[in-house]
């Protein structure tokens, strides 16, 4: 069964009033597939993080979910004297998604969400959450001392198409300590350990950071073919 994120059904909601022929992009593929999966149901390298002091692979670890997919992904590092532990997302992370949210920049939102947006239900939280590893990846960074949530990167992919769409979101108080950087790099790292061949995604064009980011770990960068003010960025992995 597809399970769709939130965000990518945020991001396809941000591109609403498409008709079907104007999905034919690269990432506009996604979209349509995506919704077609949606209604079908009824019902997301090599670079040197900037400002990280050190980066430490952890082991197995007894409390991530039974996955055999999962292990080993878990990753502790320091960036500006706070420590920082990466994994992949658990139901339970639900739990600190209101305080992560409360501390997200309405500009941030808006770049992550392509949408403004104040609240987000306890469903939609779900969806977040409890996410399909067959379909889709989540990587949360934590502090380490409060284990309050500092970013989250996701990967979502239709297996039959074998294109994936990222997407990150730091919290505004702790951008530009390399977060962003690990989290993308982790999140390219198991679209090839999935074979992903392309990793696509959708950023609009005032979001410098972003753009600069996907820059420098060798995205191509084009503007999306029917919606002004939005670029598509696009890595291929094969
Ligand atoms: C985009 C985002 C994920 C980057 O996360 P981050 O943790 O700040 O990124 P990093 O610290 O790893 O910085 C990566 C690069 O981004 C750029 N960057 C980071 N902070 C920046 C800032 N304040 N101004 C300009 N560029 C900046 C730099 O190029 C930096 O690389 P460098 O310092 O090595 O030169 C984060 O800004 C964010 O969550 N933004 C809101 C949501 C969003 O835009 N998501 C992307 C669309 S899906």
């Amino acid at each position: 069964m597809m399970v769709c994120s939130l965000e990518l059904e945020d991001r396809r909601r941000a591109l609403s009033g498409q008709s079907a022929s104007t999905c034919d992009g690269s990432a506009g593929r996604i979209v349509k597939e995506n919704c077609a999966a949606n209604s079908r149901q009824a019902g997301r390298w090599p670079v040197n993080p900037a400002g990280v002091d050190a980066l430490e692979e952890e082991g197995l670890n007894s409390v991530l979910p039974a996955r055999s997919s999962l292990l080993g992904w878990n990753k502790h590092f320091s960036s500006g004297g706070r420590n920082y532990c990466m994994r992949p997302i658990r139901p339970s992370d639900i739990e600190l998604y209101p305080a992560f949210l409360d501390r997200i920049s309405a500009r941030d939102i808006k770049q992550r969400f392509l949408v403004a947006r104040k609240t987000f239900s306890s469903l939609e939280l779900k969806r977040i959450t409890q996410i399909d590893h067959d379909r889709e990846i989540a990587f949360v960074v934590l502090e380490a001392e409060h284990e309050d949530l500092a970013g989250v990167g996701r990967l979502c992919w239709d297996p039959a198409v074998g294109t994936g769409e990222c997407a990150l979101l730091v919290r505004t108080d702790l951008q530009g300590k390399g977060i962003g950087s690990l989290l993308l790099r982790q999140v390219v790292a198991y679209a090839k350990l999935k074979t992903i061949g392309r990793i696509e995604g959708l950023v609009l064009e005032e979001n410098l950071t972003m753009l600069d980011l996907c820059r420098k770990f060798g995205f191509r960068i084009v503007p999306h073919p029917h919606e002004l003010g939005l670029r598509v960025v696009a890595l291929n992995l094969d």
